[in-house]
Parts: structure tokens; sequence; C-alpha cells
């Protein structure tokens, strides 16, 4: 996340009249080796999505309960799933992927972080045939709205959503938004090329091409009612998070665990969890507690 050249390509975003037309993923199942080593490696502890996993696992843990069975859908390699579940240690998860090559390395993630309220299952998002009606307390998934083919698919999956979810269960979903502008979203995928895997920046861009717009995801999210609320970066939807209106602090042993793991976080890693969690703050989406 850099300064004066992020903030230039936003204002241009805001400005500019061109509509992009989405360009679905072309794995839309993630099943390549190569693909998911870059992807796998760049969620990780050390890497250089590691600062937005964390800020997605403080900002989803109001949502989650003692006791909670959450579903996490397309859960990848399960280096997301692994900051939440550590975060709320009472929770029991289920990550669903419908890649058995991910499954096998979301496994991995989990026995080598120690991680043992997870468990992991085959499954295709838009039909949860194996999850019974109302059986969830709470629903999760980031960054894999835009590995659905198309609104059809993302119509089925908040459909089932809704099918398995308590009346009075807990969401939060986060995905890129579709931009503008072809250069902004080369900015972003490009932003931090010296650092990242040559696989992952060609499936960055990917990603950014085959993000729903903020409308199509709003209309697909209406069949879960009014107490979902939308929160996206100012200027340009570059991340959007639908979330369950809940607003409620973390309690002190959250607070202290979410301190101790910022504090694991190399400082350029703070710095880019700083910057990320400004920017939507600006939204209204504010942290559950402070970090320093
Ligand atoms: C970019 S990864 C995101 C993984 C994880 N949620 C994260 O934030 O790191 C997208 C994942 O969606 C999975 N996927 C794509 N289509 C799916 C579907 N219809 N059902 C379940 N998983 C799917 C892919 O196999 C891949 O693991």
């Amino acid at each position: 996340m850099s300064g004066t050249s992020m903030l230039i390509h936003l204002i241009l975003e805001r400005f500019s009249w061109h509509e992009l037309l989405r360009v679905p993923e072309p794995s839309l199942i993630m099943n390549n080796p190569a693909q998911i080593t870059a992807f796998m490696e760049s969620g990780r502890e050390d890497g250089i999505l590691a600062f937005t996993y964390f800020y997605h696992a403080l900002q989803a843990t109001p949502v989650i309960h003692p006791g909670d069975r959450v579903l996490d859908l397309a859960c990848g390699p399960a280096n997301q799933l692994v900051q939440i579940a550590r975060l709320n240690p009472n929770a029991h998860f289920v990550g669903l992927d419908a890649s058995s090559n991910m499954l096998d390395r979301g496994r991995a993630t989990l026995a080598r972080c120690g991680v043992e309220n997870v468990d992991l299952a085959l499954g295709d998002m838009t039909q949860l045939t194996d999850i019974g009606d109302a059986t969830i307390d709470c629903v999760i998934c980031t960054m894999s709205l835009h590995h659905l083919p198309n609104l059809e698919a993302l119509t089925s999956t908040m459909r089932e959503v809704r099918r398995v979810l308590k009346p009075d269960g807990g969401l939060y979903f986060a995905d890129f938004g579709r931009l503008k502008r072809a250069s902004t979203q080369r900015f972003f995928a490009h932003d931090r090329l010296d650092s990242q895997i040559a696989q992952f920046t060609q499936d960055y861009l990917h990603s950014l091409k085959a993000a729903f717009s903020v409308g199509e995801l709003s209309d697909a999210f209406e069949v879960l009612g009014p107490g979902v609320v939308r929160y996206q970066t100012p200027l340009a939807p570059f991340m959007v998070i639908f979330k369950s209106a809940i607003h409620r602090g973390l309690d002190i042993s959250t607070r202290h665990l979410a301190q101790e793991l910022y504090g694991r976080m190399t400082t350029a890693q703070q710095k880019d969890f700083q910057v990320f969690a400004r920017w939507l703050r600006i939204a209204g989406c504010s942290l559950p507690c402070v970090l320093s």
C-alpha cells in the first residue's frame, strides 16, 4: 500500500466515467500447483497478504461467538482461516473449498500452525448440499466471490448462505470490487512487484479483473436482508466488505491476543495494516480494538 501514487490512481478512479467489463478468472477453482503455491506463500505470516488476513480476522471476530459453528466459504490454503480460528479458539470452523489440491495445502497450514478448531471439506459454495438448513451460526468468505463464473453463481451462493445460516446468524464477507481503470488494476497488482512471486502478480491482476461491481455484489446480498452492512474503501471499491450489523468490542483476552499477533508482524506489515485500516475507517468500518 504505497502513498502518493496510490492516491493519484484513486482520484482518477473517482472521476472516471468509464466502466470496465468483468473478465472471469481463467481458473475458477484453483487446482494448478504453481498457482496454489504462489497464493499459499503470499498468505503465510511473512507473506505479502498477511496484514490483510489479520485485518479481516479482527473484523470478523465481533460476529463470531464462543461455541459457534462457523463456515468459511472457499477457504483456499486456510491462511485466512487460521488467523480467524486463532482469535476465536472457542468457536468451531469448517473450511470449504472446491479444490482438493487447495485443501491438501490447507491441511498442511493447520498442522504447521497447530490450529485444532478447524475441519476442512470439499464442496461447492454455490450448492451447499451437505449442509442442513439453519445449522450454521456464522458464514465468512474472503477474497473468493470473484472466483465465481457469473452473476447466477453469485446469486446461488447467497441463497445458499441464507438457507444454511441460522436466522440471527453472523456474516463477514470481503472481496475486491471492480475498478474502473485498467491502469488502477495494474497499479495494485504491480505495487509490490519486487516482493511478490511472478505467478502471484499475474493471478492478482486476474482477480481484480474478475471482481464483481459494487452494484452486482449489493444486489446479490439483498437476499440476506437488512441486517447486513456494506463498507467499501473510499474513492474506489478496491475492497468491499459485507458484515452483520453488530457493533461489539472484543473481550479482554481477545484484545490481548490480537495485540500479541499484531506485535509479531514486521514494521512494514504493521504500516500496511494501519494504512489499510485507516482507508476503511474513513468509510465507517472501524476496528473492534485499538492496536499499537
Ligand atoms: C483466491 S482464493 C481465496 C482463499 C481464501 N478465502 C483466502 O482469503 O485466502 C479463492 C478460492 O476459491 C475456491 N473456489 C472457487 N470456486 C469455488 C466454488 N464454487 N466453491 C468453493 N470454492 C471455490 C478456489 O479453489 C480458491 O481456493
